[in-house]
Protein backbone atom coordinates (compact mmCIF):
# COMPACT_ATOMS: atom_id res chain seq x y z
CA UNK A 1 0.00 0.00 0.00
CA UNK A 2 1.96 3.16 -0.87
CA UNK A 3 2.77 5.61 1.54
CA UNK A 4 0.72 8.54 1.74
CA UNK A 5 1.60 12.08 -0.68
CA UNK A 6 3.46 14.10 1.47
CA UNK A 7 1.98 17.26 3.05
CA UNK A 8 1.62 20.47 0.88
CA UNK A 9 3.20 23.59 2.21
CA UNK A 10 -0.79 24.39 3.02
CA UNK A 11 -0.90 21.33 5.01
CA UNK A 12 1.74 22.20 7.13
CA UNK A 13 0.37 25.53 7.64
CA UNK A 14 -2.76 23.90 8.83
CA UNK A 15 -0.89 21.43 11.00
CA UNK A 16 1.09 24.44 12.89
CA UNK A 17 -2.37 26.60 13.24
CA UNK A 18 -3.53 23.17 14.64
CA UNK A 19 -0.96 21.96 16.64
CA UNK A 20 -0.47 25.65 18.24
CA UNK A 21 -4.58 25.84 19.04
CA UNK A 22 -4.37 22.25 20.48
CA UNK A 23 -1.43 22.98 22.60
CA UNK A 24 -3.22 25.11 24.57
CA UNK A 25 -6.12 24.33 24.63
CA UNK A 26 -9.41 22.31 26.23
CA UNK A 27 -10.93 20.95 23.02
CA UNK A 28 -13.47 18.82 23.83
CA UNK A 29 -16.14 20.17 26.80
CA UNK A 30 -18.49 17.33 25.91
CA UNK A 31 -17.35 13.51 24.30
CA UNK A 32 -18.82 13.21 20.53
CA UNK A 33 -19.01 9.62 20.41
CA UNK A 34 -22.02 7.58 21.17
CA UNK A 35 -21.39 5.59 25.09
CA UNK A 36 -24.07 3.66 24.32
CA UNK A 37 -23.71 2.32 20.83
CA UNK A 38 -20.06 1.48 22.27
CA UNK A 39 -21.55 -0.60 25.52
CA UNK A 40 -23.29 -2.65 23.03
CA UNK A 41 -19.79 -3.54 20.91
CA UNK A 42 -17.57 -3.53 24.24
CA UNK A 43 -19.88 -6.17 26.22
CA UNK A 44 -18.45 -4.87 29.71
CA UNK A 45 -17.95 -7.29 32.48
CA UNK A 46 -17.06 -7.12 36.00
CA UNK A 47 -13.24 -8.48 34.82
CA UNK A 48 -12.99 -6.27 32.18
CA UNK A 49 -9.68 -3.56 32.30
CA UNK A 50 -10.52 -0.77 29.81
CA UNK A 51 -7.91 1.86 28.43
CA UNK A 52 -10.18 4.49 27.47
CA UNK A 53 -9.29 7.92 25.41
CA UNK A 54 -10.44 10.75 28.04
CA UNK A 55 -11.84 13.12 25.99
CA UNK A 56 -13.95 15.21 28.19
CA UNK A 57 -14.41 11.92 30.17
CA UNK A 58 -18.10 11.73 29.76
CA UNK A 59 -17.72 8.09 28.13
CA UNK A 60 -15.30 7.13 30.81
CA UNK A 61 -17.79 7.86 33.84
CA UNK A 62 -20.18 6.08 31.43
CA UNK A 63 -18.35 3.16 30.94
CA UNK A 64 -17.85 3.17 35.12
CA UNK A 65 -21.29 2.41 35.42
CA UNK A 66 -21.29 -1.14 33.77
CA UNK A 67 -19.04 -1.89 36.78
CA UNK A 68 -15.62 -3.26 35.36
CA UNK A 69 -12.53 -3.97 37.23
CA UNK A 70 -10.89 -0.34 36.17
CA UNK A 71 -10.79 1.91 33.74
CA UNK A 72 -7.31 3.78 32.72
CA UNK A 73 -8.37 6.95 31.23
CA UNK A 74 -5.50 8.24 28.99
CA UNK A 75 -5.28 11.54 26.86
CA UNK A 76 -1.86 12.77 25.97
CA UNK A 77 -3.95 17.21 26.50
CA UNK A 78 -3.68 17.48 30.65
CA UNK A 79 -6.75 19.54 29.87
CA UNK A 80 -8.96 17.03 28.69
CA UNK A 81 -7.67 15.10 31.88
CA UNK A 82 -8.52 18.13 34.01
CA UNK A 83 -11.97 18.16 32.98
CA UNK A 84 -12.19 14.76 33.82
CA UNK A 85 -10.81 14.92 37.32
CA UNK A 86 -12.86 17.86 37.78
CA UNK A 87 -16.23 15.89 36.99
CA UNK A 88 -14.59 13.17 39.81
CA UNK A 89 -14.22 15.34 42.32
CA UNK A 90 -17.35 16.91 41.81
CA UNK A 91 -19.37 13.61 42.19
CA UNK A 92 -16.99 12.94 45.38
CA UNK A 93 -17.61 16.10 47.20
CA UNK A 94 -21.35 17.54 45.69
CA UNK A 95 -24.62 16.77 46.32
CA UNK A 96 -26.68 16.03 42.91
CA UNK A 97 -28.40 18.47 42.60
CA UNK A 98 -25.06 21.13 42.90
CA UNK A 99 -23.20 18.27 40.27
CA UNK A 100 -25.97 18.79 38.08
CA UNK A 101 -26.28 22.47 38.06
CA UNK A 102 -22.90 22.49 36.63
CA UNK A 103 -22.44 19.67 34.16
CA UNK A 104 -26.08 19.61 33.41
CA UNK A 105 -26.88 22.94 32.79
CA UNK A 106 -23.39 24.45 32.24
CA UNK A 107 -23.77 27.13 35.45
CA UNK A 108 -23.44 27.20 39.05
CA UNK A 109 -24.51 30.55 40.52
CA UNK A 110 -22.03 29.29 43.55
CA UNK A 111 -19.77 28.00 41.57
CA UNK A 112 -16.45 29.62 43.21
CA UNK A 113 -17.45 28.40 46.34
CA UNK A 114 -17.91 25.39 45.94
CA UNK A 115 -14.48 25.82 43.68
CA UNK A 116 -12.60 26.84 46.64
CA UNK A 117 -14.28 24.91 49.67
CA UNK A 118 -14.92 21.11 47.83
CA UNK A 119 -13.65 20.55 44.55
CA UNK A 120 -10.05 22.58 44.10
CA UNK A 121 -8.23 20.27 46.90
CA UNK A 122 -9.07 16.84 45.35
CA UNK A 123 -7.32 18.45 42.09
CA UNK A 124 -3.75 17.64 40.94
CA UNK A 125 -1.38 20.64 40.68
CA UNK A 126 -2.07 21.00 36.81
CA UNK A 127 -5.60 20.59 36.83
CA UNK A 128 -5.86 23.38 40.49
CA UNK A 129 -3.72 25.79 37.65
CA UNK A 130 -6.19 25.13 35.04
CA UNK A 131 -9.69 25.35 36.96
CA UNK A 132 -7.88 28.52 38.71
CA UNK A 133 -8.09 30.27 36.27
CA UNK A 134 -11.31 28.99 34.53
CA UNK A 135 -13.92 27.94 37.04
CA UNK A 136 -15.77 31.20 35.83
CA UNK A 137 -16.56 28.89 32.40
CA UNK A 138 -19.81 27.38 35.04
CA UNK A 139 -20.39 30.73 36.37
CA UNK A 140 -22.35 32.84 34.08
CA UNK A 141 -26.03 33.51 34.32
CA UNK A 142 -26.45 34.01 30.90
CA UNK A 143 -23.96 31.18 29.25
CA UNK A 144 -22.63 27.75 30.06
CA UNK A 145 -19.61 26.01 30.39
CA UNK A 146 -20.77 24.21 27.01
CA UNK A 147 -20.08 27.60 25.54
CA UNK A 148 -16.29 27.38 26.44
CA UNK A 149 -13.26 24.92 25.05
CA UNK A 150 -12.83 24.92 21.29
CA UNK A 151 -15.75 22.92 20.75
CA UNK A 152 -17.71 25.75 22.46
CA UNK A 153 -16.81 28.29 20.67
CA UNK A 154 -18.00 26.65 18.04
CA UNK A 155 -21.21 26.34 19.50
CA UNK A 156 -21.57 29.57 20.63
CA UNK A 157 -20.73 30.51 17.41
CA UNK A 158 -23.54 28.76 15.55
CA UNK A 159 -25.88 30.44 18.32
CA UNK A 160 -24.98 33.96 17.45
CA UNK A 161 -25.39 32.61 13.59
CA UNK A 162 -29.11 31.72 14.82
CA UNK A 163 -29.43 35.12 16.62
CA UNK A 164 -29.59 36.77 12.89
CA UNK A 165 -31.47 33.93 11.21
CA UNK A 166 -34.68 34.18 13.59
CA UNK A 167 -37.08 32.17 11.62
CA UNK A 168 -33.97 29.58 11.44
CA UNK A 169 -33.75 29.16 15.50
CA UNK A 170 -37.44 28.93 15.92
CA UNK A 171 -37.47 25.71 13.67
CA UNK A 172 -34.76 24.67 15.37
CA UNK A 173 -36.36 24.96 19.06
CA UNK A 174 -39.48 23.72 17.35
CA UNK A 175 -37.53 20.63 16.23
CA UNK A 176 -36.48 19.87 20.12
CA UNK A 177 -39.96 20.02 21.27
CA UNK A 178 -41.27 17.37 18.92
CA UNK A 179 -42.11 13.91 20.35
CA UNK A 180 -42.32 11.95 17.41
CA UNK A 181 -40.02 11.17 14.45
CA UNK A 182 -42.93 11.84 11.91
CA UNK A 183 -43.44 15.15 13.60
CA UNK A 184 -39.84 16.04 13.67
CA UNK A 185 -39.14 15.57 9.80
CA UNK A 186 -41.69 17.49 8.87
CA UNK A 187 -40.44 20.22 11.05
CA UNK A 188 -36.62 19.40 9.77
CA UNK A 189 -37.77 19.05 5.85
CA UNK A 190 -39.85 22.17 5.95
CA UNK A 191 -38.39 24.21 8.28
CA UNK A 192 -34.58 23.64 8.82
CA UNK A 193 -33.17 22.18 5.62
CA UNK A 194 -34.01 24.55 3.24
CA UNK A 195 -32.98 27.28 5.64
CA UNK A 196 -29.97 25.77 6.87
CA UNK A 197 -27.65 24.50 3.75
CA UNK A 198 -27.21 28.15 2.56
CA UNK A 199 -23.85 28.76 0.21
CA UNK A 200 -22.36 30.95 3.20
CA UNK A 201 -22.90 27.23 5.78
CA UNK A 202 -21.76 25.35 2.99
CA UNK A 203 -18.60 27.43 2.63
CA UNK A 204 -18.04 28.20 6.19
CA UNK A 205 -18.33 24.37 6.75
CA UNK A 206 -15.30 23.69 3.88
CA UNK A 207 -12.81 26.04 5.51
CA UNK A 208 -9.90 23.87 7.51
CA UNK A 209 -9.94 26.42 10.44
CA UNK A 210 -13.47 25.85 11.12
CA UNK A 211 -12.74 22.05 11.19
CA UNK A 212 -9.25 22.29 13.37
CA UNK A 213 -11.45 24.44 15.91
CA UNK A 214 -14.42 21.25 15.82
CA UNK A 215 -10.93 19.15 16.75
CA UNK A 216 -10.70 18.13 12.96
CA UNK A 217 -6.69 18.14 11.80
CA UNK A 218 -6.63 18.70 7.97
CA UNK A 219 -5.47 14.85 7.25
CA UNK A 220 -8.87 13.97 9.03
CA UNK A 221 -10.78 16.87 6.76
CA UNK A 222 -9.30 15.47 3.60
CA UNK A 223 -10.10 12.00 5.01
CA UNK A 224 -14.10 13.15 4.32
CA UNK A 225 -13.39 14.96 1.32
CA UNK A 226 -11.81 11.83 -0.71
CA UNK A 227 -14.86 9.87 0.12
CA UNK A 228 -17.99 12.50 -0.43
CA UNK A 229 -18.29 14.13 -3.88
CA UNK A 230 -19.66 17.32 -1.60
CA UNK A 231 -16.64 17.75 0.62
CA UNK A 232 -16.88 18.14 4.20
CA UNK A 233 -19.75 20.46 3.75
CA UNK A 234 -21.89 17.36 1.99
CA UNK A 235 -20.54 14.97 4.34
CA UNK A 236 -22.08 17.32 7.41
CA UNK A 237 -25.33 17.64 5.84
CA UNK A 238 -25.47 13.98 5.14
CA UNK A 239 -24.87 13.18 8.83
CA UNK A 240 -27.59 15.75 9.70
CA UNK A 241 -29.86 14.13 7.93
CA UNK A 242 -29.56 11.44 8.79
CA UNK A 243 -29.77 11.71 12.67
CA UNK A 244 -32.92 14.26 12.18
CA UNK A 245 -34.69 12.19 9.86
CA UNK A 246 -33.73 8.53 11.64
CA UNK A 247 -33.31 8.96 14.70
CA UNK A 248 -35.34 9.85 17.97
CA UNK A 249 -34.23 14.15 18.53
CA UNK A 250 -35.67 13.94 22.35
CA UNK A 251 -32.97 11.85 24.02
CA UNK A 252 -29.75 12.91 21.34
CA UNK A 253 -28.51 14.97 24.01
CA UNK A 254 -24.79 15.03 21.28
CA UNK A 255 -27.01 18.02 19.36
CA UNK A 256 -29.14 19.18 21.61
CA UNK A 257 -26.39 20.42 24.09
CA UNK A 258 -24.73 22.80 21.99
CA UNK A 259 -27.78 24.56 20.23
CA UNK A 260 -29.65 24.51 24.05
CA UNK A 261 -26.12 25.33 26.20
CA UNK A 262 -27.35 22.49 28.88
CA UNK A 263 -28.76 19.14 29.44
CA UNK A 264 -32.24 18.55 30.75
CA UNK A 265 -33.46 15.30 32.56
CA UNK A 266 -34.86 13.54 30.16
CA UNK A 267 -31.62 14.46 27.19
CA UNK A 268 -28.53 14.30 29.12
CA UNK A 269 -25.47 11.53 29.53
CA UNK A 270 -26.16 8.62 31.40
CA UNK A 271 -23.42 10.38 34.36
CA UNK A 272 -25.81 13.20 35.14
CA UNK A 273 -28.82 10.51 36.12
CA UNK A 274 -29.81 10.96 39.93
CA UNK A 275 -29.04 7.19 40.74
CA UNK A 276 -26.09 6.50 38.35
CA UNK A 277 -24.71 9.82 39.96
CA UNK A 278 -25.32 7.73 43.20
CA UNK A 279 -23.61 4.81 41.83
CA UNK A 280 -20.36 6.93 41.34
CA UNK A 281 -20.40 8.72 44.29
CA UNK A 282 -20.82 4.86 45.98
CA UNK A 283 -17.22 3.98 44.60
CA UNK A 284 -17.57 3.20 41.02
CA UNK A 285 -15.46 6.45 40.25
CA UNK A 286 -12.80 4.44 41.79
CA UNK A 287 -12.72 2.62 39.44
CA UNK A 288 -11.32 5.45 37.25
CA UNK A 289 -7.39 6.10 36.79
CA UNK A 290 -6.07 8.84 34.80
CA UNK A 291 -3.03 9.43 32.42
CA UNK A 292 -1.99 11.80 31.34
CA UNK A 293 0.32 10.87 28.49
CA UNK A 294 -0.06 8.87 24.37
CA UNK A 295 -1.41 5.69 24.28
CA UNK A 296 1.63 3.89 23.62
CA UNK A 297 3.77 5.60 26.80
CA UNK A 298 0.96 4.37 28.86
CA UNK A 299 0.99 1.04 27.61
CA UNK A 300 4.89 1.17 27.14
CA UNK A 301 4.88 2.14 31.28
CA UNK A 302 1.98 -0.18 32.61
CA UNK A 303 2.44 -3.98 31.72
CA UNK A 304 -1.30 -4.20 32.54
CA UNK A 305 -3.04 -6.87 30.42
CA UNK A 306 -5.67 -4.79 28.86
CA UNK A 307 -9.21 -6.54 27.63
CA UNK A 308 -11.03 -3.51 26.65
CA UNK A 309 -9.52 -0.71 24.36
CA UNK A 310 -11.44 2.40 23.26
CA UNK A 311 -9.70 4.37 21.36
CA UNK A 312 -12.34 6.85 19.69
CA UNK A 313 -10.56 8.62 16.65
CA UNK A 314 -6.99 9.87 17.62
CA UNK A 315 -5.65 7.80 14.71
CA UNK A 316 -6.87 9.62 12.35
CA UNK A 317 -4.63 12.04 13.95
CA UNK A 318 -1.85 9.88 13.80
CA UNK A 319 -2.12 8.08 10.40
CA UNK A 320 -0.46 10.85 8.01
CA UNK A 321 2.22 12.80 10.20
CA UNK A 322 3.12 9.84 12.51
CA UNK A 323 2.48 6.80 10.47
CA UNK A 324 5.26 5.23 12.64
CA UNK A 325 4.19 6.21 16.36
CA UNK A 326 0.72 4.13 14.93
CA UNK A 327 2.36 1.25 14.06
CA UNK A 328 4.53 1.09 17.46
CA UNK A 329 0.99 2.05 19.41
CA UNK A 330 -0.35 -1.41 17.95
CA UNK A 331 2.48 -3.32 18.60
CA UNK A 332 1.94 -2.01 22.15
CA UNK A 333 -2.28 -2.35 21.92
CA UNK A 334 -1.33 -6.26 20.75
CA UNK A 335 1.35 -6.71 23.70
CA UNK A 336 -1.05 -5.80 26.51
CA UNK A 337 -4.00 -7.06 24.67
CA UNK A 338 -5.33 -10.24 27.02
CA UNK A 339 -6.27 -13.25 25.00
CA UNK A 340 -10.08 -12.08 24.58
CA UNK A 341 -9.62 -8.24 24.26
CA UNK A 342 -11.46 -6.31 21.91
CA UNK A 343 -10.90 -2.78 20.00
CA UNK A 344 -13.12 -0.26 19.46
CA UNK A 345 -12.37 3.00 17.09
CA UNK A 346 -14.04 5.52 15.04
CA UNK A 347 -12.51 7.19 11.94
CA UNK A 348 -13.09 9.44 8.98
CA UNK A 349 -12.93 7.25 6.32
CA UNK A 350 -14.75 4.10 5.95
CA UNK A 351 -12.42 1.85 5.19
CA UNK A 352 -9.28 4.12 6.69
CA UNK A 353 -5.77 3.56 4.38
CA UNK A 354 -4.22 3.15 7.58
CA UNK A 355 -5.53 -0.16 8.90
CA UNK A 356 -4.44 -1.67 5.50
CA UNK A 357 -0.75 -0.34 6.03
CA UNK A 358 1.18 -0.90 9.09
CA UNK A 359 3.56 -3.53 8.86
CA UNK A 360 3.85 -3.65 12.53
CA UNK A 361 7.47 -4.99 12.44
CA UNK A 362 8.17 -7.71 15.53
CA UNK A 363 7.10 -10.23 13.14
CA UNK A 364 3.51 -9.01 13.78
CA UNK A 365 3.45 -8.75 10.37
CA UNK A 366 -0.02 -6.91 8.89
CA UNK A 367 -1.96 -4.89 11.10
CA UNK A 368 -5.37 -6.87 9.58
CA UNK A 369 -4.06 -9.84 10.13
CA UNK A 370 -3.67 -9.51 13.77
CA UNK A 371 -7.46 -8.44 14.16
CA UNK A 372 -10.68 -9.98 13.94
CA UNK A 373 -12.95 -7.19 12.49
CA UNK A 374 -17.08 -7.65 12.88
CA UNK A 375 -18.51 -5.13 10.34
CA UNK A 376 -22.21 -6.66 10.86
CA UNK A 377 -22.08 -5.53 14.49
CA UNK A 378 -20.09 -2.18 13.80
CA UNK A 379 -22.71 -1.57 10.93
CA UNK A 380 -25.66 -2.49 12.77
CA UNK A 381 -24.64 -0.37 15.82
CA UNK A 382 -24.08 2.67 13.57
CA UNK A 383 -27.10 3.17 12.52
CA UNK A 384 -27.73 3.57 16.20
CA UNK A 385 -25.08 5.91 16.11
CA UNK A 386 -26.73 9.56 18.02
CA UNK A 387 -23.28 11.31 16.81
CA UNK A 388 -23.51 10.04 13.44
CA UNK A 389 -20.20 12.02 12.34
CA UNK A 390 -17.95 9.27 11.72
CA UNK A 391 -18.11 7.06 8.51
CA UNK A 392 -16.19 4.60 10.33
CA UNK A 393 -17.13 2.73 13.29
CA UNK A 394 -14.72 -0.07 13.76
CA UNK A 395 -15.12 -3.34 16.40
CA UNK A 396 -12.21 -5.57 16.19
CA UNK A 397 -11.15 -8.60 18.54
CA UNK A 398 -7.38 -9.42 18.62
CA UNK A 399 -6.69 -12.72 17.14
CA UNK A 400 -4.63 -14.69 19.74
C1 LIG B 1 -9.60 12.98 17.87
S1 LIG B 1 -9.88 13.37 19.49
C2 LIG B 1 -11.22 12.42 19.95
C3 LIG B 1 -12.31 13.19 20.41
C4 LIG B 1 -13.57 12.41 20.29
N1 LIG B 1 -13.92 12.19 18.95
C5 LIG B 1 -14.66 13.13 20.99
O1 LIG B 1 -15.26 13.86 20.36
O2 LIG B 1 -14.91 12.91 22.15
C6 LIG B 1 -8.63 12.68 20.19
C7 LIG B 1 -8.47 12.78 21.68
O3 LIG B 1 -7.39 11.94 21.86
C8 LIG B 1 -6.30 12.62 22.43
N2 LIG B 1 -5.16 12.03 21.75
C9 LIG B 1 -4.77 12.19 20.46
N3 LIG B 1 -3.70 11.40 20.19
C10 LIG B 1 -3.42 10.71 21.34
C11 LIG B 1 -2.47 9.71 21.71
N4 LIG B 1 -1.57 9.25 20.84
N5 LIG B 1 -2.50 9.21 22.95
C12 LIG B 1 -3.41 9.68 23.85
N6 LIG B 1 -4.36 10.62 23.57
C13 LIG B 1 -4.36 11.12 22.33
C14 LIG B 1 -6.55 14.09 22.15
O4 LIG B 1 -5.99 14.88 23.17
C15 LIG B 1 -8.07 14.14 22.18
O5 LIG B 1 -8.58 14.32 23.49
Amino acid sequence: MASPPPPTLADRFDQTVFNAVYSRALVYNACWEDPAVDRRALCLGPDDTLLVITSAGCNVLDYALTRPHSIHAVDANPRQNALLKLKIAAVRRLGFDDFRAAFGHGYHPRIRELYGDELRGELSPFARAFWDRRIAWFGNPGGSFYFHGLSGIVARMFRAYLSVRPRLARSIRELFETRTLDEQRVVYDTRIRPLLWTPAMNWTLSRQITMSTLGVPHPQRKQVIAQHQRGVAGFIRDALDYVMRQLPVSTNYFWSVYIHGRYTDGCCPEYLKADNFAALKGGLCDRIHLHTSTVTEFLQDNALPISRFVLLDHMDWMSSYYPQALAEEWRYILRRATPDARVIFRSAHAAPAYLERPELGDGLGPLRERLLFHPALAAELQRRDRVHTYAGFHVADVRP
